[in-house]
């Protein structure tokens, strides 16, 4: 069976944006691979460290969140980065020939320093590709579902494994990257970007009010003052939730907006209730997540099976590095 690895930061509740990204891939192929799901809380470090209370609350609330989007813990191992040692020693290793040009031009990494207003980077935070490359390469993974901001890092990763590959000797697949059809969900206030720190979300754990109440405040199309004015589709933030999660009704809203023939008011009403369909049962299914002990139970049992594969993986790579100084012959 080929493996997936993929995961998110513990920085808050995950959103929509999470949710057309990755979650929604992950929970379809949970079947066809075996799924391992990283709760990477030494990345939200390279941001927030100084705020490292945050964690407890926030690696569970993350956990949840994926186990109420459906992932099985049957059948995927959810597990948390900062107890899998060998994710730390991969790192270190992969930081030898990993220079620090290839880290300071990648895009996403540009985007974030900018965002936290980051003009002298830490080590840790230029550095947190080779950290993920090492997320996604200690259990020798061969796909990773995300969104398309995670690109870069996906290509690093490849980088560090064929670099290993032909360094040191084959230990490494060179992963590929899954993006998904829906890889960037804008933000109710029309920006590029669905994002917590922006405050501009819909949570998976908002409730059906919240969800009625952020919808009806998301910007359209600023052409349209009356109803029946003809609008534009693909400048309006509805719309692109329509494509996201009402598919199927896409081409019908779209003729009768243009024509003016449906309001603003109307197609935000049809539109929270789709996102109430697909809201409803990730709200129920929490519950059982929620009791107290499950998921920490969850939590563990993934981190062990996630030490385990590590532990694989750290044989062949001292073998490959010529570091396995004990070894029996
Ligand atoms: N960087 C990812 C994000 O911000 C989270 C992440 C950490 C990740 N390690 C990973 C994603 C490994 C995929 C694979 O959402």
């Amino acid at each position: 069976m080929k493996r997936i690895l993929t995961g998110d930061r513990p920085t808050g509740p995950l959103h929509l944006g999470h949710y057309v990204g990755s979650l929604r891939n992950r929970v379809k192929l949970q079947d066809k691979y075996d799924t391992f799901i990283i709760v990477a809380d030494v990345q939200a470090l390279t941001t927030h460290w100084e705020t490292p209370e945050l964690l407890k609350q926030n690696v569970r609330e993350v956990a949840i969140d994926n186990l109420a989007a459906g992932l099985d813990p049957e059948k995927a191992s959810i597990f948390v980065q900062s107890m899998v040692p060998q994710i730390a020693e991969l790192t270190v290793f992969f930081g030898l020939y990993t220079t620090v040009s290839r880290l300071r031009h990648n895009p996403t990494i540009k985007t974030e320093a900018k965002q936290y207003g980051f003009t002298d980077m830490t080590y840790g935070f230029l550095g947190y590709p080779v950290s993920q490359a090492a997320d996604i390469l200690f259990c020798r993974a061969d796909l990773v579902p995300v969104g398309e901001d995670q690109l870069p890092h996906v290509e690093v990763t490849r980088f560090i494994a064929r670099r290993f590959n032909e360094l040191y000797g084959q230990v490494f697949p060179e992963p590929d990257a899954l993006v998904s059809d829906v890889s960037r969900l804008a933000g109710l206030d029309g920006g590029a970007k669905m994002s917590k720190s922006l405050g501009n979300a819909i949570y998976l754990k908002d409730d059906p009010f919240e969800i009625g109440k952020k919808v009806m405040s998301a910007v359209t199309d600023p052409a349209r003052i009356r109803k029946d004015d003809p609008g534009h589709p693909e400048i309006c933030t509805i719309f692109s939730y329509h494509k996201a999660f009402n598919p199927g009704e896409v081409p019908e809203i779209e003729e009768s907006c243009r024509k003016g023939a449906i309001g603003c008011v109307a197609c935000k009403k049809n539109l929270t209730a789709c996102l109430e369909e697909i809201l409803a049962p990730i709200r129920e299914r929490r519950k059982q997540f929620e009791a107290p002990g499950v998921v920490d139970d969850i939590l563990r049992a993934g981190t062990e099976r996630a030490v385990r594969s590590g532990a694989e993986t750290m044989q062949m790579v001292r073998e490959a590095m010529q570091t396995d100084y004990w070894k029996e012959g």
